[in-house]
């Protein structure tokens, strides 16, 4: 099977850019292919038989957390998976690895997959603290169930900058959380690449082995190049 494809909308699109991705992007793919839309338009894509991710949830299960959406009624929707970590979310929302554990664990317990994100910034790289960071935000792994967490690398500087590592350092990063998630008793989990992923670098990096899909933001938006690149990917 082709790797898995997590196209993680953010805050665009439009109703009428929903409906005509809609149409464009079939779902010839449903086995690798996921989309995480708005909240507001997942409808659209459960109706179409997309899988569907959130790109956050609550720590939270029930009750007075205005604005919040609780992997309970997530599950409640058949929605297949839910994005926790994301840089933009520990960067603009304060989330805290202990936050992060909590949602992990709120998922985990309703039957949602996890795509959980970890990467470094820039500083952290130039000053050799890569390794240390990634092992530090796998912490909220902790005592959770691996065979529905899937790990998305993705160095804080590469998103949406059109700025990639090479191969070879995704390379070592994937090796190094793999062997981290070990010691949590977690074996084979799968990592994905994240990260100004688009049609110029998908060759490239899809010649890595050691990842099994990619997390996508900008370039997931066009559905013509989204239509590419799972081509490419297959
Ligand atoms: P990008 O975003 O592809 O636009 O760099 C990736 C992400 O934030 O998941």
């Amino acid at each position: 099977m082709g790797k898995i494809i997590i196209a993680n909308f953010k805050m665009n699109l439009s109703l009428e850019d929903i409906k005509k991705y809609i149409e464009i992007v079939s779902t010839a793919d449903p086995d690798r292919f996921v989309v995480c839309p708005s909240n507001i338009y997942i409808p659209y894509f459960l109706n179409e038989n997309y899988k569907v991710g959130l790109q956050n949830i609550s720590y939270a299960s029930k009750g007075a957390y205005t604005g919040e959406v609780s992997a309970v009624q997530a599950s409640s929707m058949k929605i297949d998976y839910t994005i926790i970590g994301h840089s933009e979310r520990r960067q603009y929302f304060n989330e805290s690895i202990e936050e992060i554990s909590k949602k992990i664990e709120q998922a985990t317990s309703n039957n949602l997959k996890v795509i959980f994100c970890i990467g470094e910034t820039l500083d952290q790289r130039d000053s050799n603290k890569t390794e240390e960071i990634l092992k530090k935000q796998l912490e909220s792994l902790m005592q959770k169930k691996s065979k529905d967490i899937i790990i998305a690398y993705e160095p804080v500087w590469a998103i949406g900058t059109s700025l990639t590592p090479s191969n070879e350092d995704i390379v070592n990063a994937t090796l190094f959380i793999k062997k981290e998630c070990q010691n949590y008793g977690f074996d084979n989990v799968e990592v994905l690449y994240g990260g100004s992923v688009n049609l110029d670098n998908i060759e490239t990096l899809n010649s890595i082995k050691e990842i099994s899909g990619f997390l996508i933001g900008g370039a997931s938006l066009d559905p013509e190049k989204m239509l590419k690149i799972l081509k490419v990917t297959r």
